[in-house]
């Protein structure tokens, strides 16, 4: 592993940082408290190649690395969780699917548009009664004599699901097969049967808009099936190792926010005639902070470089991305929790970012598998038994 980073990396991480210092963060506190989704914002992202950082420039991206879509996402949470979520799904979930999965005619009509920062793509496997069991799920895939499927049924928590232009799909195309009975579908949510439902009033990313989404004898032709028809869940598998990457990133950009702000709090503070950051208990938090927050960094460094190897070799990436979102997303949790708690009365005052980190990290050890479902990975990879 080199952590040597190019000129090229170190490039889209300065044009990331720029963007969120100047648009996000100061935009950030707002977006929170009306729960509107930054438009705005994202399409200068998209303009800037954010949107598609790992999409080559034929299909309109940017036609960087993992390691550079790492970087970027770091420098956009550290700004602002939710927007970092809303380039994480664009990114990782809806274009890398695509770019893997797709053939040429829909990297040309759904990557492009997404990758510019014109649309807005989403990425639908959960559903009311069916979260880290996903092969539970009841959406159906009807096949019709022509070849084409007539879908029905509920998604729920869809992130980006209120905006989206175009969204990644499974359903059950075959339910006697289980797993392999899933297929993967391209949805334009402006075709008929396509309907959204409430929106989720959550506890953090306010901004990114999450919502249900429902299908009512919706028609996809043959053409919309995104890889081979029962392979489905294979897609969300493979996709859902990319995502786990961008999350562990937005853990590690939203812990620096917090550990930066913690770390100038404990040398201005006074309290008992010193600063508090010349007490021991707060030098342990400062310390714990430190090596959790560089442990998920590293981590998350070596899952985008195990994802840039698997692309030569054709092997898996599974086991470092659930290491890093793991690790990352805990390290969230702690930091942010450690943040407030020096902070103390300001910390928990929305004057200040802490409260809005510390919601925001939560979910973090929540979406594209929990905590629970990443131990399940690591454990189930790492002793070959289930
Ligand atoms: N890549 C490719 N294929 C994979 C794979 C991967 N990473 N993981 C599993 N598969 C394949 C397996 O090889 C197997 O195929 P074969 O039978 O041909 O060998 C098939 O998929 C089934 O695998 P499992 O038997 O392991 O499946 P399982 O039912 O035991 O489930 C699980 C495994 C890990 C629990 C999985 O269901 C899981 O990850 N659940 C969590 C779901 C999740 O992350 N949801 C997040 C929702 S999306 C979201 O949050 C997005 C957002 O909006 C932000």
């Amino acid at each position: 592993m080199d952590f040597g980073f190019s000129e090229e990396q170190l490039m889209i991480q300065d044009v990331a940082r720029r963007i969120a210092q100047e648009k996000i963060a100061p935009t950030a506190a707002h977006f929170d408290q009306t729960g509107e989704f930054p438009s705005e914002n994202i399409r200068i992202l998209g303009e800037n190649g954010l949107m598609g950082i790992e999409v080559p420039a034929e299909y309109g991206g940017a036609g960087m690395d993992p390691i550079s879509y790492v970087l970027a996402m770091i420098e956009i949470a550290e700004a602002d969780c939710a927007h970092s979520t809303i380039v994480s799904v664009n990114n990782s979930l809806f274009c890398n699917g695509i770019l893997k999965f797709g053939r040429e005619d829909q990297k040309q009509k759904y990557v492009r548009a997404i990758a510019e920062g014109t649309a807005v793509g989403a990425f639908a496997l959960t559903e009311p009664q069916s979260g880290s069991d996903a092969t539970a799920m009841r959406c159906r895939a009807v096949k019709q004599a022509d070849g084409s499927f007539v879908i029905t049924g509920k998604k729920s928590w869809i992130t980006s699901g209120p905006v989206a232009d175009y969204i990644v799909l499974f359903a059950m195309s075959e339910p006697d097969k289980g797993a392999k009975g899933i297929t993967a579908f391209m949805i334009d949510t402006r075709k008929p049967g396509f309907h959204r439902g409430k929106t989720e009033p959550k506890m953090g990313i306010r901004a990114s808009a999450t919502c249900e989404i429902e299908f009512a004898d919706y028609l996809a032709p043959a053409e919309d099936v995104l890889g081979k028809e029962g392979e489905g869940f294979k897609v969300a598998m493979s996709v859902l190792d990319a995502g786990r990457i961008g999350i562990a990133s937005q853990a590690v950009g939203l812990g620096k926010a917090a550990y930066k702000a913690a770390l100038s709090y404990v040398q201005e503070r006074k309290s008992f005639g010193q600063p508090i950051g010349s007490f021991q208990m707060i030098q342990a938090k400062i310390a714990d902070m430190k090596c959790r927050l560089d442990a998920a960094e590293i981590l998350t460094l070596r899952a985008a470089w195990a994802k840039q190897e698997s692309e030569k070799t054709g092997g898996r990436f599974s086991t470092e991305a659930a290491v890093a979102k793991l690790t990352a997303s805990e390290a969230a949790m702690f930091i942010t929790h450690a943040a407030l708690q020096i902070h103390g009365g300001m910390g928990y005052s929305k004057e200040m970012p802490i409260e809005r980190y510390f919601r925001d990290a939560k979910i973090t050890e929540i979406y594209e598998g929990t905590s629970e479902i990443q131990r399940l990975v690591i454990a189930r990879n790492e002793t070959g038994l289930r």
